[in-house]
């Protein structure tokens, strides 16, 4: 009669943990619907899989065979430090083992597969398991994709030239502020300010005496705006360029408004405020710059008074499956702008998982128009606009010369999202709980 692997009492019983290694075995239950599927995992180095799958092997769990078959797939894969190694209790021969963040390029070797369909998309954990005696893989994607430690500062160092470098250009194109898509833009001239003032009202600000932060808050023209109509209100932006502080400040002074608004450098992954200080949070075509929308979501939701709001309007990307070409055109746009643009539903993820009640999360495309950004990369004759210029090359503005690229149509469209911090329950409170975002894994 087969025996079931005889796992100890929480620790591994196999050799490595009398080598000083012991590796907790914890029991996992996962649901698929109404189904619970317990499990018995540990996370061990890659180097002990072999090791635990012979044991297993010898424990009448897996057979010879199967287990070769794992560990050379396995081995091919090239695994990172760690693996995740589980078994089905209830299930003579269910082992998986699963890879932590696997190479794309290992794995397409390995899988033969064609992990195109992942799109831009990154691989969180490719699971490996026999399915009918052969080696099969699945491959799993973060809700919220966020880069690699290891990349976050490249990432943020890129951003931050963008903007120190094209600041000059982008303030003698748009002013003091920079929105790809404007809001009803309410007259033929496409100003800026009527589109903030709607997305303010849309975000329910009104005149009080609140404290907003605004993340990215670029040149504080939505900050100036909102301040000049709700003359009780306090803003705080924050951005990440040195470059658009100074130019910031400077606007604040010359629109006399020193005493309302503070810009201040920071990132938004780590705001260098207390909890609980503001009462909204809003950002206007910021959020994409974020390498970890799980950290600026939970920092949001810190600051924010309970009851407080966050509200965002953002350019997203369609879906996460693009096609070939519409991954390559959003790719040559992001590099553009040194974005990382996200789905809306990657923002609704992250906000959840912060803690804050969804209100609202759509599309608002039919009701931005992105013609003023597309116009002010040309040098155009008044009246003209670029379908007059059929078969012809119009001028590059200085601005069009460092963003124009004749990518297709891009896959993108305008949100916004609205969520609330819970407001703190007299429970909770009595408790001493402090209101928290989930800051558990993602
Ligand atoms: C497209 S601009 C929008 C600026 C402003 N919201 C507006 O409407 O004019 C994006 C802004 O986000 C800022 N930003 C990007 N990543 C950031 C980060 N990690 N922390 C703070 N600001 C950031 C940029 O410096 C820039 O000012």
């Amino acid at each position: 009669m087969r025996r079931k692997p005889t796992l100890g009492s929480g620790t591994c019983s196999h050799p490595c943990s009398r080598s000083g290694q012991p590796y907790v075995w914890g029991l996992v239950v996962k649901w698929d619907g109404d189904v619970p599927h317990p499990r018995i995992s540990v996370r061990l180095p890659s180097k002990r899989v072999a090791r635990v799958l012979a044991d297993l092997t010898s424990a009448g769990f897996l057979s010879a065979d199967h287990a070769r078959k794992l560990r050379d797939t396995f081995v091919a894969a090239k695994p990172g430090t760690d693996a995740y190694l589980s078994v089905d209790p209830g299930t003579p021969g269910a082992v998986a083992i699963d890879l932590p963040s696997p190479d794309r390029d290992v794995l397409t070797t390995v899988t033969g597969a064609d992990l195109d369909w992942l799109g831009q998309g990154q691989i969180s954990f490719a699971k490996l398991r026999l399915h009918g005696g052969a080696p099969a893989w699945s491959l799993y994607r973060p809700a919220v994709e966020a880069l690699p430690a290891r990349d976050k500062a490249t990432h943020t160092r890129r951003v931050r030239r963008y903007y120190d470098e094209l600041t000059p250009v982008i303030a003698e194109t748009f002013g003091a502020t920079y929105q790809a898509g404007l809001y009803e833009p309410a007259s033929e001239q496409y100003e800026a300010k009527p589109s903030t003032l709607a997305l303010a009202r849309r975000a329910g600000i009104e005149d009080a005496d609140i404290e907003i932060l605004d993340l990215g808050c670029g040149l504080a023209g939505p900050a100036i705006d909102i301040a000049e109509a709700h003359p009780r209100v306090r803003i705080t932006g924050v951005n990440l360029s040195e470059t658009q502080v100074e130019r910031a400040r400077h606007n604040v002074e010359q629109a006399g408004l020193a005493d309302r608004i503070d810009v201040v450098q920071a990132d938004f992954h780590a705001l260098p405020f207390a909890d609980d200080q503001f009462d909204a949070v809003i950002a206007f075509e910021a959020l994409g710059y974020a390498y970890d929308l799980n950290e600026v979501a939970r920092e949001a939701f810190r600051v924010l008074k309970s009851g407080g709001t966050l509200y965002a309007k953002e350019l997203v990307k369609e879906s996460v499956d693009l096609n070939t070409t519409a991954a390559e055109n959003l790719s040559a746009h992001d590099r553009t702008y040194a974005m990382r643009t996200p789905t809306l539903a990657e923002h609704r993820v992250a906000l959840e998982r912060a803690g804050f009640d969804v209100v609202q999360a759509h599309s608002i495309d039919d009701a931005v128009s992105t013609e003023p950004y597309q116009l002010a990369m040309f040098d155009l004759p008044d009246g003209n606009t670029p379908s007059l210029f059929a078969g012809r090359n119009p001028t590059l503005t200085a601005f069009g010369r460092t963003h124009f690229n004749d990518h297709g149509e891009l896959p993108l469209f305008f949100a916004e999202l609205l969520a609330r911090k819970p407001v703190a329950t007299q429970h909770a409170v009595a408790a001493g709980v402090r209101l928290r975002g989930n800051r558990g894994s993602s």
